[in-house]
């Protein structure tokens, strides 16, 4: 058996330190739990998409907890696709791996073939999405058999796989539908994100989708809009056994509900954009 936590959009900084205080007793929880694996799936930093330090300072916290950990990389640690101000490109990915090694990986457990991938890209039209898109697929065609989980930090789709343009919160049609072909042809069986603060869990078309929740903090409807799921905060707890797995999205004792709307203009001042459209 392979246990494995995932925690999610934890935004820490230490020069923005308003959601630092939930780090050490996740970090505390977690190591009580012994995993064999932490992944992280994304929004890690509040700017590593700007700042050395963030993405230092971060990967140094995952670091010193002695566990084996992987990370996606979410919009703050890297930028978004076509964002006005903070594009993902080249320089900001780069960053990210001078400090957590790669934005894309897979890893083989019992009979499962983990794979964490840049949501960020997808949808930019970068060269480094095509070759993304080239190597999912060939990853999951070497995997000889084994089950397919991915790992990133956008969701593919609010409530159904064929609606619309959901702006910010899920990947864009035009690609999701490549995503969902690769998906349908590879019968892949888990998709875990993070980026909407919210816990899901539900089954689609045979695929399971699991949204982390955020361990940093949360937000009220004016910021995050209503939609399917939990507005809580805590973790995932995976345990990969044979070509089965069980999950459960579980509470962290000790963390404090900060939210976002407290503090967004500080934390997150808009580039001229809307305040909702930079905070999560
Ligand atoms: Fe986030
Ligand atoms: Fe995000």
């Amino acid at each position: 058996m392979f246990r494995i936590i995932q925690i999610s959009d934890t935004h820490i900084s230490p020069i923005k330190a308003h959601f630092a205080g939930n780090w050490a007793p996740l970090a505390e929880w977690i190591t009580e739990q012994k995993p064999d694996l932490v992944i992280h799936t994304g929004d890690v930093t509040i700017d590593g998409a700007d700042s050395d330090t963030d993405l230092r300072h971060c990967a140094g916290l995952l670091g010193e907890m002695g566990v084996p950990f992987r990370a996606v990389p979410g919009n703050h640690d890297v930028g978004d696709s076509n964002h006005r101000h903070q594009p993902v490109n080249p320089k900001r990915i780069a960053r990210w791996n001078r400090y957590f090694g790669t934005d894309r990986w897979f890893l083989d457990i019992e009979e499962w073939r983990l794979i964490g991938f840049d949501a960020m890209l997808v949808g930019s039209l970068l060269p480094e999405e095509a070759a993304q898109l080239a190597w999912l697929d060939e990853t999951m065609t070497q995997a000889e058999g084994r089950r397919s989980a991915w790992f990133l930090h956008r969701p593919l789709f609010i409530e159904a796989p064929d609606e619309g343009d959901t702006d910010y919160w899920s990947i864009k049609p035009e690609p999701r539908r490549v995503l969902l072909e690769l998906m349908r042809r590879h019968h892949v069986a888990l998709v875990a994100s993070g980026h909407l603060h919210m816990a899901h869990d539900f089954e689609r078309d045979g695929t399971r989708y699991i949204w982390g929740p955020s361990a940093g903090f949360l937000g009220g409807p004016q910021i995050i809009p209503p939609m399917p799921g939990e507005r809580r905060l805590g973790a995932v707890r995976y345990e990969f056994d044979g070509n089965a797995v069980r999950a459960a999205v579980v509470e962290v004792p000790g963390l404090t509900e900060y939210w976002i709307d407290d503090v967004a203009n500080e934390v997150y001042p808009a580039h001229g954009d809307t305040r909702a459209a930079n905070a999560r």
